[in-house]
Formats: structure tokens, C-alpha cells, sequence
């Protein structure tokens, strides 16, 4: 028997403000966001309103993006009512360069559900520079003018930035264009084929306009994010890990797979409270 979304989490706990969920594997943790992302998305239809997502890119969400498009495909989930806003982009970039998120959404979503397309929305990294200001401070009034975002997904870097917003982004940024740290750059390189061709810079929704968000949920699998995520929980709210922010958040959930959490465990102290 499958169990429900809700069952799926082996360990439920708030620290710091922030709903820790672990989950035996990421399927798991993937198809919980996905059946929360579908069921708001039918009430919303229901309502003859519109549901706004907040979406992100990575190999972590891809996860999420799969199940949405087996709902589509298989339980008739419609997407005619979304409209999204990504969290962020290279800069500059061509939309149909191999890494360009624009490409990486079309390829993990868009290509494969019923969205219509004037409602997708993506930081331009293709206008000149002097542009891009204004444009960041359209994507803003456009993310207003929808009613604001709905359900935000975050990934997490290892740098602890989210979108990327890099330490040293403050709590009250907004979108707008950044350079990129060397630890991301680097993480990057693999995707770009070479260090030197990853991008300085990128287009981010700031740290407020994330935390704008009515929901957030975060998603960090495998050993490699146990580090950051235990001090994105853990740690005294500061931009030198701006995912620390998310701790003053009204609803926000990390859910993790077990190698993820594995130092938020480990952090418990002998009443079983952590951090
Ligand atoms: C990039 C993205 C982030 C993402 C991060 C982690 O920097 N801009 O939004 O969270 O990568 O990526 P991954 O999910 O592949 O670990």
C-alpha cells in the first residue's frame, strides 16, 4: 500500500522556526512538495483563481518536477491556472545555451505540461547591463501584480545561498544582478565544461523577495548538503549564511533525506532538543 504524502516523513521537528522533515530517500521528500504543489494548484482552479509558484533549478527540484508531470500525464493535473517566477539566472546568458535555466525549465517542466507559456517567468539574462536594473525591478512588480508567490521551492548551495544570494546578501534584498561566489563558480564548472566559462554573475530574486513567499520549501539531499543544512538551521541568523533567514519565516519546511539531516541528528542534545 503506498502511503500518503503526509506519512512519507520519518521525523517531523521545528528548530529555529523551520518544520525539518526527513524522509527515507528523496522520492519521498520530492513527491510530499509535489502533492502539496497539485493540491493548491486544483483548490486554486476550483476557486477559478490563479496559483503562483515559486520555482528553482539545480539537480535538487528536478525531483519535483518529474512527479508534477507524471500528475499531469497520468491524473489529469492541469497547469493552465500557474503562473511561475524562477528564482534566478546566469548573467549573461542565452536562453538556449546548454545551462541556461530558461532551457533547464523548458527540458525538467514547461515542455511537458499544459502552462501557459506568458505565464512563465525567468530573470533575462540576455539585455545589456545597463537594463538590467529596471528589468530586475519589473520582474518585482510582475511577482506583485500576480498576487505574490504562493508556495516558493529552494534548493540550498554549499555556500548557503539561496537563489543566489551569496553571504553577504542582507535580508532586505530584492532581484537584482550579483556576482557569483568562487565556491559556486566552482560547483558550477562541471555544467560549463571549464571554470573560466561559468558566468561571474547572476540575476537573483533578493532574500525578501523569497521570504515574501507564502510557503517555502526547502529540499537538500545527500551527504555533501548535511554541513550547510545544519547550519541554515542551526546557526545565529546572519547573511553570512543567508538560508539562515528562512528561520524567521511564518511557514517555511526543510525536507531532507537522511544523509542531509545526518548533522542535524548528530547535533541533538541529551533531551533530544537540537541546535
Ligand atoms: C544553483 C542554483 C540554486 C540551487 C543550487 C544548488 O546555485 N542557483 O538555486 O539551489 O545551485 O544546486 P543543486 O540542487 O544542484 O545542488
Amino acid at each position: 500500500m503506498q502511503s500518503s504524502p503526509n506519512q512519507l516523513s520519518r521525523c517531523n521537528d521545528v528548530r529555529n522556526g523551520i518544520n525539518v522533515r526527513v524522509f527515507a530517500n528523496a522520492v519521498d521528500a520530492n513527491t510530499c512538495v509535489a502533492t502539496e504543489m497539485a493540491a493548491l494548484i486544483r483548490q486554486r482552479a476550483q476557486d477559478g483563481k490563479a496559483c503562483v509558484l515559486g520555482l528553482a533549478t539545480g539537480s535538487t527540484p528536478v525531483g519535483v518536477y518529474r512527479e508534477l508531470i507524471r500528475m499531469h500525464r497520468d491524473e489529469g493535473l492541469s497547469l493552465q491556472n500557474v503562473v511561475t517566477f524562477n528564482l534566478d539566472e546566469y548573467f549573461p546568458i542565452q536562453p538556449d545555451a546548454p545551462q541556461s535555466y530558461v532551457r533547464f525549465m523548458n527540458e525538467h517542466l514547461f515542455d511537458f505540461v499544459d502552462i501557459d507559456r506568458k505565464n512563465i517567468h525567468i530573470p533575462d539574462g540576455t539585455h545589456p547591463l545597463d537594463s538590467v536594473a529596471a528589468d530586475c525591478c519589473e520582474y518585482e512588480k510582475q511577482i506583485a501584480d500576480a498576487g505574490g508567490i504562493d508556495i516558493q521551492i529552494l534548493g540550498i548551495g554549499r555556500t548557503g545561498h539561496i537563489g543566489f544570494n551569496e553571504p553577504g546578501s542582507g535580508r532586505n534584498g530584492l532581484t537584482r544582478l550579483v556576482k557569483l561566489n568562487s565556491l559556486t563558480r566552482n560547483d558550477a564548472a562541471a555544467a560549463f565544461g571549464g571554470l573560466e566559462k561559468v558566468p561571474k554573475s547572476a540575476i537573483t530574486m533578493g532574500v525578501k523577495t523569497i521570504l515574501s513567499a507564502r510557503k517555502i520549501r526547502l529540499l537538500a539531499f545527500g551527504e555533501h548538503k548535511a554541513s550547510i543544512v545544519e547550519q541554515a538551521v542551526c546557526g545565529s541568523v546572519s547573511d553570512a549564511v543567508p538560508a539562515t533567514f528562512l528561520q524567521g519565516h511564518q511557514d517555511v519546511q526543510f525536507l531532507l533525506d537522511e544523509a542531509a539531516a545526518e548533522k542535524l541528528v548528530s547535533n541533538q542534545n541529551e533531551s533530544g532538543d537540537s541546535c
